[in-house]
């Protein structure tokens, strides 16, 4: 994270001598990143934390993709029963993309952790799509629920205790989340660092001076959960802590409980953000994609699609446009509400969009968009400038019949051979476009237009000299308006 925070006892300064109630020097870690010129926290164990043991290789954690050399969309259905309960947190993630330098996975685990773990090579974007539970880790506890993005950075031991699931009277889950039977805890899409690097905030979105949020950021320092109490565990006895590093998951045991840190300060910590705490950034026409990013690593970016208000131009196309990403591969996974540019999907799907083919809304949705003023959609996108490969697990959901799904009648009656464009001297070869008048007497705010009855504009005392409010003489501003059907007409109509 950017900014500096901290938890529990701390000495006055670093590398200093700061004992325990007996007496003991508690032992101090730098936990820091890019040679210790990046982000870092300092802790402050109550044991060494270099006293480990027991080290054995356990499991690989190489991803073999296929298809590497086919180039088609991709439509990875991932929702319903088709991904069964299976595993852990960890040992339940089923990779479904991924390339160098990100890793893709959804996890619908069928028991809880009963061990620690610490990735050792890279950044963890946990997004919490049903579900809820705790997740301690060794700066302090964070509590998760649905569309959290768990934010877990390299190296950090953590572990995690789900809520049970109920069932209501209807015999439904009272989360409205998918049957228990098939999702005893939760379901989570995970977006893992490969190459190393950590997921953070956009960088447009902080300041370089004082790592702040800036005001044009869709989220701030507010939004975010950070570690809180619970943090320290003094217990001895023998802990297992799984760590992931090259590809592989060892384990390592401890003689103490691994969460033993009685405090920490630093810009390097885990933390929570709500996707409903994203204020996406709407405008008068649409907005290209960068607007929803939420997180950023290296060569791969993380984005939101939340419900907003759509484009506001009377004559706005409310679907994103066809579009060529050049440079990204693009996979959407979506969470709930009807993706406006697409038919055929479904909760938990995930389409996968290679550079090179360009997408865009499926037949009829243009149309049927143009008089929507809101959408509910809720996505998750990442985008990667390296080519995504799928595994044989989304191979094995694949809808095959993705590819295709443009074809059709996009604009029913459309013609052929009856556009011929060419200079007709007035517009200089360009079509007149014709521009119609949105603003009316309802729809603009026009504070100081209505006077109360007290007399005085807002209710306010009437300022000293008027000329601060409306200009005497002038007429009030919605009546300056003048609708569409007064004014000019609209060109079309010439
Ligand atoms: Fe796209």
């Amino acid at each position: 994270m950017p900014y500096y925070s901290k938890l529990g006892l701390l000495p006055q300064k670093r590398h200093v001598q700061f004992r325990r109630p007996d007496g003991v020097l508690y032992s101090e870690e730098l936990f820091g990143t890019e040679g210790f010129t990046g982000p870092s926290s300092t802790m402050y164990h109550i044991h060494p934390p270099t006293q480990v043991y027991g080290w054995k290789k356990l499991y690989s954690t190489a991803v073999e993709y296929v298809e590497t050399d086919v180039m088609r969309m991709r439509h990875t259905m991932t929702g319903g029963p088709r991904m069964a309960a299976k595993g852990d947190w960890v040992t339940g993630q089923v990779v479904l993309y991924g390339n160098a330098d990100c890793e893709m996975a959804v996890c619908n685990p069928a028991e809880q952790m009963k061990y620690h773990f610490k990735n050792g090579q890279g950044d963890e974007c946990h997004f919490i799509h049903f579900g809820s539970g705790v997740c301690h880790t060794m700066m302090g506890t964070l509590r998760f629920g649905p569309k959290d993005y768990l934010i877990i950075p390299k190296g950090v031991i953590y572990t995690i205790v789900w809520d049970k699931r109920k069932n209501g009277p209807d015999g439904k889950p009272t989360d409205g989340g998918p049957s228990i039977e098939n999702t005893p805890f939760g379901r989570v899409l995970l977006i893992e660092t490969a190459n190393g690097s950590h997921i953070g905030p956009p960088r447009r979105y902080v300041s370089k001076d004082t790592s702040q949020f800036l005001e044009h950021s869709p989220y701030c320092e507010r939004d975010l959960k950070i570690p809180e109490y619970p943090l320290t565990w003094d217990e001895k006895g023998e802990f297992e802590v799984r760590i992931k590093a090259r590809n592989l998951v060892h384990s390592y045991m401890y003689h103490y409980h691994p969460l033993d840190v009685v405090g920490w300060d630093g810009c390097y910590y885990p933390y929570i953000f709500n996707i409903d705490d994203f204020a996406p950034i709407t405008g008068k026409l649409h907005m290209p994609p960068p607007i929803h990013q939420t997180f950023e690593a290296h060569n791969f970016v993380i984005c939101s699609f939340c419900p907003r208000m759509l484009d506001y131009h009377p004559q706005a196309i409310k679907v994103p446009y066809n579009h060529s990403n050049l440079d990204s591969d693009e996979v959407l996974y979506y969470v709930e509400g009807n993706f406006g540019s697409r038919k055929g999907i479904e909760v938990g799907s995930l389409t996968a969009h290679p550079q090179g083919i360009p997408h865009g809304p499926h037949p009829g949705t243009i149309e049927a968009s143009l008089s929507a003023t809101y959408t509910g959609e809720l996505a998750v996108m990442c985008d990667t400038f390296r080519p995504l490969h799928p595994t044989k697990a989304a191979l094995k959901m694949d809808d095959e019949k993705y590819p295709a799904s443009w074809q059709g009648e996009h604009f029913p009656g459309l013609t052929s051979g009856q556009i011929h464009l060419q200079k007709d001297g007035s517009s200089n070869g360009h079509a007149k476009v014709p521009v119609f008048e949105h603003r009316s007497e309802a729809n603009v705010w026009a504070p100081n237009t209505v006077e109360p009855s007290n007399g005085h504009a807002n209710g306010r005392s009437k300022p000293a000299s008027s000329k601060s409010g409306p200009r005497a003489g002038s007429k009030p501003a919605s009546k300056t308006i003048a609708p569409a059907s007064k004014g000019a007409k609209p060109s079309g109509k010439r």
